[in-house]
């Protein structure tokens, strides 16, 4: 059975429920984010919680719980869903806050509603092994979001849209471009080796910060291999030896066909695999408690 927790309760996921009046559900009036735990211990938890805040003050909503409160639940729901996660015990948290519910529906914020904290875990399946071998395949889509996709909103139809466009095509994600630029996947991030140099387009307000993204460029900067914060021209995903994109759950993955073109040699490069191998040791160090 698995455990949710919902407004200062934990719950079996089937008796959790949210009244039909809540903004959440209304008008997509909310923030989330995902988080993985490896060996039970939260990953890269205080990057996580600083996006949380950001997101929380980008939709100017009062963080509802304090950051030991935050860690008390999430590590208690850990706990609780351990038994279904399997001899590695790695989940992965995903949790929501909504600007609460209001009797009648109106698009200013109503007055005195108290947030909808929400949060489930589950287990992280193991890595498909024909992703290391094969990669994937993405499609170009034009970036039909707004101009926030810093805040990490629940309102997320244009990517869903996308994404379903992308399979559609046979492919696993679509990459957005923008004013000629490639932005970010729709639930990703995304790096590109261009004359073997290691690319990701820069911090804006049209991406996601990515926590996974930014460890990249922490493994990057730390094993000597260069990387350039830098704008990627769609132009240049064409002509580029490697594309990877990245997210808390599938890490690093290889995009090794583009718009039914060969990317590089068409399979996993050599980049990808060095910075694999780094993550998947930064994972273990967590595990054994010597890093987060
Ligand atoms: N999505 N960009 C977008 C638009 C995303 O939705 C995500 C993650 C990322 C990668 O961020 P991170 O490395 O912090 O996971 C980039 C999550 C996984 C989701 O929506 O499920």
């Amino acid at each position: 059975m698995a455990w949710v927790y919902l407004n200062g309760r934990f719950l079996p996921l089937e008796e959790a429920c949210v009244p039909v009046t809540d903004r959440g559900f209304l008008f997509g009036d909310g923030v989330y984010e995902v988080i993985p735990a490896y060996g039970g211990r939260l990953f890269r938890w205080p990057h996580h919680l600083q996006r949380l805040q950001n997101s929380l003050d980008g939709i100017r909503l009062v963080n509802p719980l304090s950051d030991a409160q935050w860690r008390d639940m999430l590590e208690e729901l850990l706990l609780r869903n351990r038994a279904q996660a399997g001899g590695d015990n790695d989940q992965a948290v995903y949790l929501q806050v909504t600007r609460g519910s209001a009797p009648k529906r109106d698009h200013c914020f109503p007055r005195d509603t108290v947030p909808t904290v929400y949060a489930v875990s589950n287990p992280i399946p193991p890595p498909d092994p024909a992703i290391a071998r094969d990669g994937v395949a993405a499609v170009t889509l034009a970036d039909s979001r707004w101009a926030r996709c810093d805040i990490k909103a629940v309102t997320l139809l244009p990517n869903v849209l996308s994404r379903q466009q992308a399979v559609d095509a046979g492919a696993s994600e679509a990459i957005l471009i923008r004013d000629g630029l490639a932005i970010e996947g729709t639930s990703s991030n995304l790096f590109v080796v261009c004359d073997q140099r290691l690319c990701t387009p820069p911090k804006s307000a049209y991406m996601l910060p990515g926590i996974t993204r930014d460890l990249v460029l922490e493994l990057a900067a730390r094993n000597g291999i260069a990387c350039d914060e830098t704008d990627i021209g769609a132009s240049t995903l064409a002509q580029a030896g490697e594309i990877w994109i990245t997210s808390s759950t599938r890490e690093i993955v290889p995009v090794t066909r583009l718009d039914g073109q060969a990317v590089g040699t068409g399979a996993p490069g050599p980049l990808w695999r060095t910075m694999s191998e780094l993550y998947r040791d930064y994972k273990a160090e967590v595990r054994a408690g010597r890093a987060h």
